[in-house]
């Protein structure tokens, strides 16, 4: 008995198959095409997101009896807004990501007409072009033709959760979960439901939307002509920093996570309260269970963390593999003065500026690319400090995704933070969030305390018992950022 998870993550799809026992024992990878039609703009192929879940999945199952498998969970990138045709499934366009700012005009806008109180008292978010709504209302600004199609009907709209999930039963759910929804603009989060207020601010007919199911439980059966001959169900959904919490079991009130994916999200379950931040943390729903009971968690969201180490190795061009980056670092002692501040697609928390750009400052003639390749893994670890400076204290911090395996990188972090750091066993927690969900919704784990158990600690990094340094490289960083703002403005 085992459970197939899907993580439609910003770069590619992961499929992994996992046991009782809480192990990854299968995976298969498939990378898709980045598109930057613009300056500041990202799409992605909707059409080639599919592929490489196909693909993905195709070469998981190579490694396992697929009839072992009892249910399927999905986990994905979350805001970015997908179109299909209901009956065909093509989609008119390209979806548009979370990371794309062509809206940020648009949110200006809104905010001087005075709507960004109301929206953030009913979403838990803010006015920012990373959220979907607003991605919505460029699209029947710009491309009317199309937005006459989702007004007719014929066009379903939907995050790429709904989006695999129509795929996959040939057109016939339309569902997403609350994780998902509540990253839209459109969703009232204390009401838990969508909201006709915020539907007709950002001139969305809520009969596009999906329909809520919970985060788990038996929620749609894949067609298996359509999905590799698969006639599983699908039980559990969730975005992906919401499934890393669950992945990293943070079933409690004050249990948090950071996540290290192409950007990194610091996540706090906050139990059935929505805690209101005034320090540029959103509010979220982590889950809603089958009885109804919804879960709420604070986020620190940091858009560029995972995508600048992607931009080294395909912008740049100099490192050949994310993995080289450690060693590469490791080669020097420091950055040697270089601060690198990776706002490739604006500021998220807490900074909040969409005009925000990348910026590398302190190159001399003795700069060498490990230097600049230090001065990203550096990067990342402020930017967390940033966040992490406007939360409660915590006494651990849990890291997992990709970047995790990392030791500098944790390293970095704990003395950053000046907090030991804990990196678990699997540090694929994303990918294993979505396949717990499943699991539980079909009986695989009967509660989440078997599913604690499944946790285990690989490794754990301390702080530097020594911290002026770690703070003055720190005040050169937040000297940086300050200078980063506004660029694109
Ligand atoms: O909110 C964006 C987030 O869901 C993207 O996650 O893992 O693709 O960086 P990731």
């Amino acid at each position: 008995m085992s459970v197939l998870a899907i993580d439609a993550g910003t770069a590619g799809v992961t499929a992994v198959v996992v046991s009782v026992q809480g192990t990854i024992v299968a995976k298969g990878y498939q990378e898709f095409s980045q598109h930057f039609p613009q300056s500041g703009w990202v799409e992605h192929s909707p059409e080639e997101i599919w592929q490489a879940t196909l693909e993905a999945t195709r070469e998981v199952l190579t490694k396992v009896d697929a009839s072992e498998l009892t249910a399927i969970g999905i986990t994905n990138q979350r805001e970015t807004i997908v179109l299909w045709d209901r009956e065909t499934l093509g989609s008119p366009r390209r979806a548009i990501v979370w990371q794309d700012r062509r809206t940020a005009d648009i949110c200006t806008r809104l905010r001087d007409e005075g709507h960004e109180d109301r929206v953030s008292e009913l979403t838990g978010l803010r006015l920012d072009p990373y959220f979907s709504a607003t991605k919505l209302m460029w699209l029947a600004e710009h491309e009317p033709n199309t937005w006459a199609l989702v007004e007719s009907g014929r066009y379903a709209v939907g995050t790429v959760d709904s989006y695999l999930i129509a795929r996959m039963t040939r057109g016939t759910w339309h569902v997403t979960d609350v994780s998902n929804a509540s990253r839209t603009l459109l969703f009232d989060l204390e009401a838990g439901d969508w909201s006709d207020e915020l539907c007709s601010l950002f001139g969305v007919p809520r009969d596009a939307l999906p329909d809520l199911v919970p985060s788990w439980g038996e929620i749609a059966t894949c067609e298996p002509a359509t999905f590799l001959g698969l006639a599983l169900p699908i039980a559990g959904i969730a975005g992906d920093q919401q499934s890393a919490l669950f992945g990293q079991t943070c079933f409690d009130e004050g249990d948090s996570k950071c996540t290290y994916g192409t950007g990194s999200f610091i996540l706090t379950n906050t139990g059935s309260s929505v805690v209101r931040s005034e320090a540029g943390l959103l509010n979220t729903a982590a889950w809603r269970s089958p009885d109804g009971t919804l879960t709420y968690a604070t986020e620190g969201a940091i858009f560029v963390t995972g995508a600048a180490v992607q931009w080294l190795r395909d912008g740049l061009q100099i490192v050949g593999s994310a993995a080289e980056t450690d060693a590469i670092a490791s080669t020097v002692p420091d950055t040697n003065g270089v601060v690198f501040v990776p706002a490739l697609t604006g500021l998220g928390a807490p900074h909040w500026d969409p005009h925000a750009r990348g910026l590398i400052i302190g190159i001399t003639r003795g700069t060498t690319r490990a230097h600049i390749v230090r001065a990203t893994l550096e990067a990342i670890a402020f930017e967390v400090r940033d966040v992490l400076a406007t939360m409660p204290s915590i006494a651990t911090l849990r890291v997992d995704g990709g970047a995790a395996a990392n030791d500098l990188l944790c390293q970095l972090q704990a003395d950053q933070v000046g907090l030991p750091v804990e990196r678990p066993e699997i540090v694929e927690t994303t990918a294993l969030g979505a396949a717990f969900l499943a699991g539980l919704g079909t009986g695989t784990w009967d509660s989440t305390d078997a599913l604690r158990e499944t946790w285990s600690l690989e490794k754990r990094f301390e702080p530097a018992a020594e911290r002026k340094s770690a703070d003055l490289d720190y005040a050169r960083w937040q000297d940086a950022v300050e200078r980063s703002k506004g660029w694109a403005g």
